[in-house]
């Protein structure tokens, strides 16, 4: 990793002089919620949305939040640009680019989609996406930039352009990243230098920014990890995803209770889960603490969970492409670069790959 200059933070707001200037690549669901607690002009902190199909709307009346915790209102951004060079002319500097995309690395780079809008060394970059791995392209892009992972468990969804409804919680935790396959092995970040300075960089920046969501923007239950531990909740959060949501889409199109009702796809969910509770411990170096739901508990909980549908099964029944990699193909990858074989999810990769492979192949009439 090349030397990282001594470059200063991000902006903090404190300076009258200098805004904080905050875009988010992508104004969906996830990306229009956060966004919409992290603009405080009278604090000088100005936060920007870049669009992309919904553009016209958000640019002539911003977007209509419908929130289960914050109510109805009206989110007026600082600007909100058609496409990633535009915002990169009309601001020479942005200090956070926070990327609320579907993570679609075999469907395109992100990581140079945002390249224009980076500042070597300075700007902090945020991923808010599901899955695992979802950092690497970007580390490997801006390898002296701090990054900040970032995984959220609410509920929210674009009813239509411009308006987003946000179903139930809010709980965003927040952790600097700095490699963390080098940090579990010994490597890059636990050997000082550059990787622990941009590993404090990036824990500041994480502080940074749970101030002014939790402060300012209402969300009580932001959290700051360090960065095995935002890993771990990572992990966590895929024993529902990786069970769940490829498993709706290959059973037919079922919902989540509709499946744990199911003694047959009910052991399966479990056993996908145990797979990775097991592996944990070998991928990460810590295995998962007393207090994260255990697959028992999980299955327990969503038997009440009437109705709700995964976002693949959404996305596979919308003909849209599903985040398959980050959820099934990085951890299987992972994993087996720590000696650890995940067969369950291989299968489920396999399958759920090959079927959305097959439709391709159909809509492009090479069937
Ligand atoms: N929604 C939830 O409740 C929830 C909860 C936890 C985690 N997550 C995770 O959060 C991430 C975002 O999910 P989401 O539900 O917010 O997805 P979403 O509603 O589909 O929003 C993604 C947005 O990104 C835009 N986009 C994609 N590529 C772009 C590009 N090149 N330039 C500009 N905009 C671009 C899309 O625009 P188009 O409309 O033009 O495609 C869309 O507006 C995912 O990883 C998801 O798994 C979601």
């Amino acid at each position: 990793m090349a030397p990282t200059p001594a470059a200063p933070k991000p902006g903090s707001g404190s300076d009258p002089e200098r805004p904080v200037h905050i875009v988010f690549v992508g104004a969906g669901a996830v990306g229009c919620f956060y966004a919409s607690r992290l603009h405080h002009p009278t604090h000088n902190i100005r936060t920007s949305l870049i669009a992309r199909s919904n553009y016209p709307t958000l640019a002539a009346h911003g977007v209509m939040l419908q929130t289960h915790s914050f109510g109805d209102y009206t989110f007026h951004p600082e600007a909100v640009y058609p496409s990633v060079p535009a915002a990169a002319t009309a601001v020479p500097e942005w200090d956070y680019v926070i990327v609320t995309t579907k993570a679609l690395p075999d469907r395109s780079d992100d990581a140079a989609l945002i390249a224009p809008l980076v500042t070597d060394g300075r700007t902090c970059l945020v991923l808010i996406q599901n899955g695992v791995g979802v950092e690497a392209p970007y580390r490997a892009r801006f390898p002296r930039n701090p990054i900040v992972s970032a995984v959220t468990v609410v509920s929210a969804e674009q009813v239509s352009h411009g308006v987003v409804r946000q179903n139930r919680w809010t709980r965003v935790s927040l952790g600097g990243y700095v490699d963390s396959a080098s940090l579990v092995s010994g490597g890059a970040a636990s050997a000082g230098g550059d990787g622990e300075e941009l590993g404090r960089r990036g824990a500041e920046c994480a502080a940074q920014l749970a101030d002014w969501w939790g402060r300012l923007g209402g969300i009580r239950d932001v959290e700051v990890k360090d960065e095995i531990d935002l890993q771990m909740v990572r992990w966590h959060k895929l024993c529902i995803n990786a069970a769940f949501n490829p498993s709706a889409v290959l059973s037919g199109g079922r919902g989540n209770a509709d499946m744990v009702r199911d003694a047959e796809l009910r052991a399966h969910l479990k056993g996908v889960m145990e797979e990775i509770w097991e592996a944990v411990p070998r991928v990460l170096g810590r295995g998962f603490g007393e207090g994260m739901a255990s697959p028992e508990r999980i299955l327990k909980s969503t038997e009440r969970n009437v109705g709700s549908k995964p976002s693949m099964l959404l996305d596979w029944e919308a003909g849209r492409p599903m985040e398959v990699e980050v959820i099934l193909g990085n951890p299987v990858r992972i994993a087996r670069g720590k000696g650890v074989e995940l067969p369950r999810m291989q299968s489920l990769y396999a399958l759920l790959r090959s079927m959305q492979e097959v439709r391709e192949r159909g809509r492009e009439g090479k069937l």
